[in-house]
């Protein structure tokens, strides 16, 4: 079997629809949540411009209560363990709120694992329950990288994924 999921769009609206539909034939009945964390942070990956990670921070339960714990992601390494509150990717988890940011060296108690990074957009994922399963996280190397648009293109994904993971 061959994926070709390649998406090249004329404009950003239609390159998430793209997207989201491309990542429903991905996870679509796969129950591996590694296996769909993986393929959407590829594909995500293979599909924005300008992004240098795309991946995704897990709710673990930690010795001292939840904690963010790195999951599949494209890009270079990265912070493995991050706590709520902390950071952006931090701060979508305490909040459940989506972080997008221009420019991440003016968000307090930013962490920089990759000095590249300057804008940064995060999205909460909750599952149907409502417990918290992750955080999809996009990095830019452009300041202001991440549209309004790129916010409700991710909290599809966002929503897709919280089905399968
Ligand atoms: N910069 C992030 C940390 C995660 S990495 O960018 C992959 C933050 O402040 O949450």
């Amino acid at each position: 079997m061959t994926y070709d999921f390649r998406i090249a769009a004329a404009d950003t609206g239609t390159m998430y629809r793209d997207l989201a539909s491309a990542l429903e034939g991905l996870v679509d009945g796969e129950p591996d949540a590694i296996a769909n964390m993986a393929n959407a942070a590829a594909l995500v990956w293979e599909t924005l411009p300008d992004l240098n990670w795309a991946g995704f921070y897990r709710n673990v339960a930690g010795e001292n209560g939840p904690e963010l714990v790195l999951g599949p992601f494209q890009g270079r390494p990265a912070c493995i363990r991050i706590k709520f509150g902390e950071g952006v990717c931090g701060t979508a988890a305490a909040t459940r709120q989506v972080q997008r940011i221009d420019d991440v060296h003016s968000f307090p108690g930013h962490i920089a694992c990759d000095s590249a990074s300057n804008s940064e957009l995060v999205v909460p994922i909750v599952g149907a329950d409502g417990q918290l399963l992750g955080v999809l996280d996009l990095d830019s190397p452009k300041t202001g990288r991440f549209s309004e648009e790129d916010e409700i293109g991710a909290m599809k994904l966002g929503e897709i994924l919280s089905r399968v993971l």
